[in-house]
């Protein structure tokens, strides 16, 4: 085999319900994953020891050394198949970098997708979870994709059942944030409250049933969101500027920075985008469905 190539997409939380922070520096969370279709692109094939390249939106910023996930999703492999370690892998990016999407993540998922398949190494779907897992917390739900519950630290993951296809805008800011000082300045604003064991919304799961988008926009949560708006105050006029120009709902995705509308319809996502693009609150607004598969070969 010469190459393989893996398309993976990126993910807006639903709801992220942030319980309190764990012995082991993690937070217990309820996290509702979305897949969502911003793709990155993912090859591999054959070289002389483990290369990254990427290119695409952000592609200076993604790191090219050993802290590069797609780079150790191929040496954990290798390390736990007894594979050699030698693969070029290349990152066609579409997913912002850093934006709070698991675009990173994505990248480490199709990776080990890519990677099984070049080698042959032919790990069953739970032996790939497992080493996505270790891989970060949202490594597991980029492997499977659509709508799941994660709880644990968000790879523990049960499919949703939501009807039809949504539709969103995102909002890309210019520069990321980094989960880990969202989630420590999320400890920071709570520190005085008793933070309560994370829980699933009700009203999420019926809206995401019905396939009620309306009932959706409004259940929209996110306990990092006001430690993301802490750190970049300039988010809080991106949310406004959605609200204003009609979006059903409007989430910082993830730990940010991107921020995420819910559109009532494509025609209505594509005017969201353009009020947005207009209004110059964002780097740009980009329009997806969801939900969309997780990585696949392509
Ligand atoms: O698992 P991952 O490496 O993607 O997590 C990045 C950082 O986000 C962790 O180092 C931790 O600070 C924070 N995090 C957390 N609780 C979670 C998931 C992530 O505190 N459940």
């Amino acid at each position: 085999m010469t190459s393989v190539t893996v398309r993976v997409p990126g993910k807006v939380n639903l709801q992220i319900s942030v319980g309190p922070l764990r012995a082991d520096g993690y937070h217990e969370l309820v996290n509702v994953f979305h897949a969502v279709s911003l793709y990155d692109e993912v090859s591999a094939a054959p070289s002389d020891r483990v290369r990254v390249r990427v290119s695409g939106e952000g592609a200076d910023q993604v790191p090219l050394d050993e802290d590069n996930l797609a780079g150790r999703a191929a040496r954990l492999l290798a390390d736990r198949t007894g594979h050699p370690a030698r693969v070029a892998l290349e990152i066609r990016k579409a997913i912002p970098v850093a934006g709070g999407m698991a675009g990173g993540s994505a990248d480490a998922a199709a990776a080990l997708v890519a990677c099984d398949a070049l080698w042959g190494t032919d790990l069953s779907a739970g032996e790939l979870h497992a080493l996505a897992a270790e891989l970060g917390s949202d490594v597991p739900f980029a492997l499977m994709g659509g709508t799941a519950v994660g709880r644990g630290r968000g790879e523990d993951l049960v499919p949703v059942t939501a009807r039809g296809t949504f539709h969103w805008v995102f909002a890309l800011a210019p520069g990321g944030l980094s989960t880990a000082a969202v989630y420590a300045e999320c400890d920071l604003l709570r520190r005085h409250e008793a933070v309560p064991e994370p829980a699933a919304s009700d009203a999420l799961m019926a809206a995401l049933a019905a396939g009620d988008a309306k009932a959706l926009g409004a259940a929209l949560a996110n306990d990092l969101q006001p430690a993301s708006l802490a750190l970049r105050p300039q988010l809080a006029k991106v949310l406004r500027a959605g609200e204003d120009f009609g979006a059903l709902g409007g989430i910082v995705s993830g730990s940010g920075p991107t921020c995420a509308f819910l559109a009532e319809s494509g025609r209505h996502a594509e005017e969201l985008a353009l009020a947005l693009s207009d209004a110059g609150v964002c780097r740009a607004a980009v329009r997806a469905t969801g939900p969309v598969p997780g990585a696949v070969i392509v």
